[in-house]
């Protein structure tokens, strides 16, 4: 097969994001440029994406952080064999600013458009990282999402369970907030997790006791909050080690839950005989270092390899979408000036 040489264009949620990748052949594919803006400054005084706002400024960045992107790599748009945007899921506003872009670069330059969903974007990033081979097992953890997939193919994923609620990185966000911690909340829990005493406190662990893989983080906030004002009441405040073990408590939580959790996708996933078996995870919370360390033992347990994205391809990022259209478009899939963005696209 040929060489192809893909931007990408990402702007389903805060980040606006381009990137270049190539594959020559069989070759492991190349990240030749990628860039990120995010709009943590923008939204941090409202405590949450604000949609409109995000729309206006992926608006804004788009068409700047695909000049970037051709500047770090040293492409010009003559080079681009074809275009590939994030159509959904996201915040509605930001899918449009990028499929109109991309609609327009399409149009322009009369090449291919290919549109991404941004989960198989997620979901497909350890093949642009790793070379993984379908079919593997894929654990995406972010502040929007918690799901076990198996990736059999580019567009072929089956999804055995997740959450009935929050996504793990909203719960970290959530006990962030709760505490007085700086967001995004999982740097900032995980940092005050490690002087703390899981122990101190006994947190729910919703669901572990029920059969299959489907989670649920929302009753956790609930009990951090219960115990934080246990806490307050008694102290009068909140003291430093109290709020470390809070931390703790909660993090060793979350870390129990996902562990069971992926102990019972593996199972299911095994019981094909994968010939590589291989666990990726990806997502912000993928970030996590206890969560990576805990998944690292259930997958040494199981013979199974287990890997992580490098952290600025757990995040979103446009190169894992350029990389999906990558895949799409070699497989023959194309769209054209119909694609719509999509607010909801399960895989
Ligand atoms: O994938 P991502 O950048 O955005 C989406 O949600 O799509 O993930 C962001 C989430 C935030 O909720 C953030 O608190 C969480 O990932 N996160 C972490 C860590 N780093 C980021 N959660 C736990 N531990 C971390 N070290
Ligand atoms: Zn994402």
């Amino acid at each position: 097969p040929e060489t192809l040489t893909i931007l990408g264009l990402e702007s389903s949620c805060d980040d606006t994001a381009a990137a270049i990748v190539r594959q020559s052949g069989d070759k492991p594919p190349e990240i030749l440029a990628s860039i990120v803006h995010g709009q943590n400054e923008l939204h941090s005084a409202f405590g949450g994406v604000v949609p409109e706002i995000a729309a206006r400024a992926h608006a804004e960045k788009l068409d700047y952080s695909v000049e970037e992107a051709l500047t770090t790599s040293g492409l010009t748009l003559a080079e681009i064999d074809a275009i590939a945007v994030t159509a959904g899921p996201g915040l509605i506003g930001g899918v449009l600013s990028g499929v109109m872009c991309a609609k327009g670069l399409s149009a322009g330059l009369n090449i291919p458009l290919v549109g991404v969903n941004h989960l198989a974007g997620h979901a497909l990033t350890p093949r642009l990282t790793d070379q993984a081979t379908y079919p593997y097992l894929m654990l995406l953890v972010s502040g929007g999402h918690c799901q076990f997939l198996i990736a059999h193919g580019p567009e072929r994923f089956s999804r055995l369970g997740g959450t009935i609620d929050d996504a793990p990185g909203e719960a970290f966000d959530k006990t962030a907030r709760l505490l007085g911690l700086p967001q995004p909340g999982g740097p900032s829990v995980q940092a005050e997790a490690k002087y703390g005493d899981p122990k101190a406190h006994r947190f729910p662990r919703p669901l572990l006791d029920r059969p299959g893989c489907n989670m649920s983080f929302s009753g956790l906030k609930t009990a951090l909050l219960r115990a934080r004002d246990a806490v307050m009441a008694e102290h009068g405040g909140l003291p430093k080690q109290a709020r470390a073990d809070l931390c703790a408590g909660f993090q060793a939580a979350v870390v129990d839950v996902l562990a069971e959790k992926t102990r019972r996708a593996l199972e299911v996933y095994l019981a094909d005989t994968p010939s590589k078996p291989l666990l990726a995870v990806a997502g912000g919370v993928a970030a996590n270092t206890a969560i990576r360390a805990r998944l690292e033992t259930v997958c040494a347990d199981h013979s199974v390899t287990f890997t992580a994205p490098p952290l600025a391809l757990c995040t979103d990022n446009a190169a894992m979408i350029a990389y999906a259209g990558l895949e799409r478009f070699r497989s023959g899939a194309q769209d054209d000036m119909t694609l719509s963005a999509r607010p909801r696209w399960p895989l």
